[in-house]
Parts: structure tokens; C-alpha cells; sequence
């Protein structure tokens, strides 16, 4: 029997993946960015046992067995598989995958990108593969790639029809920026309506801004927001992350039927985040919303205590219909 238990944190992207332009390869038709998390608070744990007495292989997500037959995990184990050496003994060996998130999952706050992550990098461990992994947990969720590792990461969408290019690469590690906070106001704790897989399929084929922002948008925000990060740059990074979230939230607007995603306690958080700032007379905290209502707010440690206080004021704690998350600065982690 050999056992692997890896952890993985999520990642919030500050410039958005959205649209694919191979569904089988998950290969993105814009690049994106993120920071990875540190692995204190929001994270995804997976042990996987290999033995050759079990019958099946068998995979259970927070605690519930799930179909093992998901395209997704046996493309990932598929690669793995793929690379590991032919001498490596446990290649016949049937599975038993164990994964669990320590926060709601498919609510829109990035849980396949840290699963995947943490499947595909056990994977890598209990195969003895060597080298990136992130273009393999890309096929298990295309942003699972930015999680494989710390700081701060591009998602390159690469050129290639096969896929091999497009990698997640590490701009800075977190200890770059150690100064970063993330605040999570978890508005809702409940599925999201429309997966992010549907979503994008709809976007690519009915969205008219799209295209435009895959072209035009993206490629001039991407190369600002990695200057602002090599400048730690903060009034900078947070224009481009708002600018980016809510173009984001437009193309998902303009597709048809439209994927709302936001909600109105989504825009009074828009709201007091841009009170803050005019007050402050600059950008000093900064959102940035998945294909979710939760709030992923970035800002500088120095600002944490005093926005904190405003949040409390504005959504008092009430019996868990809004809460606030501070999730401390991610630490370089590159996943063994
Ligand atoms: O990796 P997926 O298929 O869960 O898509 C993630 C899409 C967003 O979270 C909305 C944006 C991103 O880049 O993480």
C-alpha cells in the first residue's frame, strides 16, 4: 500500500479566465492571473492510497462517494500515468481517493481550482513525476493550474492546438508582496446556478464582447497588472482588479441568457468598496468577483483593521447571512 496527503490552497484571480477555445484541452482563449492563497484557511486536502488488494478505484468529495468514471479526474490520471516511469511499480494498482475542501464548494470561491490542484499534485507524488504539473491539472480545471503554485501566477494561454504551452507561470512569490491580505465576505453559501463550464460554453458562443475583451482587454491588463506587481504597485493592481472584475461580469451580462452571477449584496460591497476609496482619496482595498455573489477583497495589511470596522458597520454580523473571512497573506508554496 503507498499513500500520498497533499494540500492545496485556491486562487483568486485578479485578471479572469473565461472561455475556452478547446473544451477537451481546457485551453483558454485569453491568459489570466492570480494570487495563490496560503494554505491556513481556504484549501482542498486529497489522500490517495494505491494498494494492490483493492477491487475498484474509488473517490469520495467531502465525504460522499462519488462516480470514479468523471472525465475530468481520469484525464488528469490519465497524463500522470502517462508520464511516470514503465518501471514504476504501482502503475496497476486500483485507487482510493480521498478529498475534502474546508470551505463551500462550487459556490463560486475557486474549490475545483484547489481540488484539482491537490488531486493532480498527489497524483505526481505517488507517481514519481517529475516537472510541471500545472498543464496537467489544467485538464481537471483550467484555473487548478494557478494553484499548483504560490504567490503570485500567469495562466499562459499558449498557441499550440495540443496544449503543451499553455502552463501556469509563477510571476512572484508571495514573499514579494508580503503586505497582501484577502478578505472572502461570503454572501451566499450555496451552488452556484450555472457552473463555470456551462457559463463560458454560452459566453463563447453568444457573447459579442468576448471576443473583444479576449483581443483587446486582456492582453493591455495583463501586462499592466504584472508591472504593478513587480512595482507592488497596490493603487495600480487594485484599478486593474476592479477594471478586470467588472468586465468580467459584462461579458457574463452580455451573454445569452445572461449568467448573473452577482447579486445586490455583490453591488453594496461594489458600493462600500468605492466609498472607502474616494474617501481615502485612492484606491486603497480592491474586489474582485468569480462566477459567484462571494466578494474576494484584496488589500494591504495597514488597511485591514480599519475596513474591517466599516464592513461590520455596513452588513452587522447577523446570523451568518454575511461573514467575514480573513484569510492571512499566502507564504511561497510550491506543492511538493
Ligand atoms: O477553472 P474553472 O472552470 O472553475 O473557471 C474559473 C473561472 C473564474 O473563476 C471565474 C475565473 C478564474 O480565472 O479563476
Amino acid at each position: 500500500m503507498k499513500v500520498v496527503t497533499v494540500v492545496a490552497p485556491v486562487n483568486i484571480a485578479v485578471i479572469k479566465y473565461w472561455g475556452k477555445r478547446d473544451e477537451e484541452l481546457i485551453l483558454p482563449i485569453n491568459d489570466s492571473i492570480s494570487g495563490t492563497l496560503s494554505t491556513d484557511h481556504m484549501c482542498a486536502k486529497t489522500t490517495i492510497q494505491a494498494s494492490p488488494l483493492f477491487q475498484e478505484n474509488r473517490f469520495w468529495l467531502n465525504g460522499k462517494p462519488q462516480d470514479f468514471d468523471n472525465p475530468r479526474l481520469n484525464n488528469c490520471l490519465k497524463e500522470v500515468k502517462r508520464r511516470a516511469k514503465p518501471s514504476c511499480p504501482i502503475l496497476n494498482w486500483k485507487l482510493s481517493i480521498c478529498s475534502e475542501n474546508n470551505f463551500p464548494t462550487a459556490a463560486g470561491l475557486a474549490s475545483s481550482a484547489a481540488g484539482y490542484a491537490c488531486l493532480v499534485s498527489a497524483l505526481a507524488q505517488l507517481y514519481e513525476i517529475d516537472g510541471d504539473i500545472s498543464s496537467i491539472a489544467r485538464r481537471g480545471s483550467g484555473s487548478a493550474c494557478r494553484s499548483v503554485y504560490g504567490g503570485w501566477v500567469q495562466w499562459v494561454k499558449g498557441e499550440s492546438p495540443t496544449g503543451e504551452d499553455s502552463l501556469a507561470v509563477q510571476l512572484a512569490p508571495a514573499s514579494h508582496w508580503p503586505e497582501m491580505r484577502v478578505i472572502i465576505l461570503v454572501v451566499s453559501n450555496e451552488t452556484k446556478k450555472y457552473s463555470s463550464t456551462s457559463g463560458m460554453k454560452t459566453s463563447v458562443e453568444t457573447s459579442q464582447l468576448l471576443p473583444y475583451r479576449a483581443k483587446e482587454i486582456v492582453p493591455k491588463q495583463v501586462e499592466r497588472m504584472k508591472r504593478a506587481i513587480a512595482d507592488k504597485d497596490f493603487e495600480a493592481f487594485a484599478r486593474i482588479t476592479m477594471e478586470d472584475s467588472n468586465s468580467f461580469h459584462a461579458m457574463c451580462l452580455d451573454t445569452f441568457p445572461p449568467c448573473v452571477y452577482m447579486n445586490d449584496i455583490s453591488h453594496a460591497i461594489v458600493d462600500v468598496v468605492h466609498t472607502y476609496n474616494q474617501l481615502k482619496s485612492s484606491n486603497k482595498v480592491s474586489y474582485t468577483f468569480d462566477a459567484g455573489p462571494n466578494a474576494c477583497l484584496y488589500l494591504l495589511e495597514s488597511e485591514v483593521e480599519e475596513f474591517l470596522s466599516v464592513i461590520n458597520y455596513v452588513f452587522p454580523p447577523r446570523s451568518g447571512s454575511i461573514q467575514d473571512e480573513y484569510i492571512k497573506g499566502s507564504k511561497v508554496k510550491q506543492l511538493p
